[in-house]
């Protein structure tokens, strides 16, 4: 049986954004735990993705939570639409907090679990403080901005210094991983610390169906 402790979480990024209800659905159907949305604002990441619309649009087609990533400067102007749209999970960027504690309090004010990110090469110490009040800690594993990129090999042993201090402390925030995770990378990672795995390009544009593709990650973690 996979590690019953390990959730996948598709990220709609790389879906066809035509067909994304369906895809949703399909992604629901075979055993994702979670839908990874990626909201970038042409900022914080040069791109311009989704907003929350087409939150509440995906909402109607899964009851999985939503785990909505925002890669957006000022996040604080915009959790409250990302609530009302039905996101489960809102997960800010501590590179664009310049406070944190009050951010995460207006979150779960809302009825929202928070969590946190932290880019390549942000530290770990940026986070520690609020380690304890966070429900999810989002590592990068690619610069945010794209999908499709290449697993950052150096993000490894910070998976496993963050879950090491996850665990010395007791702390039960879920620690994500998100880029490059694939049939390769997704064992080591797991390996490393990491419980929840963000997967775009491997899920939805590697050629096989999604339930192919979600199976073939979960094999990995056999
Ligand atoms: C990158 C996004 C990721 C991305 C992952 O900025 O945050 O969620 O979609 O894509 P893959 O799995 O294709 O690297
Ligand atoms: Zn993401």
């Amino acid at each position: 049986m996979a590690n019953p402790q390990v959730k996948l979480a598709p990220s709609i990024l790389s879906a066809d954004f035509a067909r994304l209800g369906e895809q949703v659905a399909e992604a629901t159907k075979a055993g994702a735990d979670y839908i990874h949305v990626d909201v970038m604002d042409g900022h914080f990441v040069p791109q311009i993705t989704i907003g929350a619309p087409v939150v509440a649009a995906v909402r109607k087609w899964t009851d999985l939570p939503l785990d909505v990533h925002l890669m957006i400067e000022a996040p604080e102007r915009q959790i409250n639409q990302f609530a009302e749209a039905g996101a489960d999970i809102i997960t800010v960027h501590i590179e664009t907090c310049p406070d944190i504690n009050q951010l995460v309090s207006a979150i779960k004010g809302l009825g929202v679990k928070a969590g946190v990110s932290l880019n390549p090469e942000t530290p770990l110490t940026a986070v520690t403080e609020i380690l304890p009040s966070l429900d999810l800690v989002l590592v990068m594993t690619v610069h945010p901005g794209y999908g499709g990129q290449p697993f950052i090999e150096s993000t490894l042993e910070k998976i496993a210094r963050l879950r090491a201090e996850l665990d010395k402390k007791g702390l039960t925030a879920e620690l994500e991983v998100d880029g490059g995770i694939n049939a390769q990378t997704a064992p080591r990672v797991v390996k490393a610390g990491a419980r929840v795995l963000v997967a775009g390009a491997a899920v939805f544009s590697s050629g096989q169906t999604v339930k192919e593709a979600l199976g073939e990650l979960r094999a990995g973690l056999l």
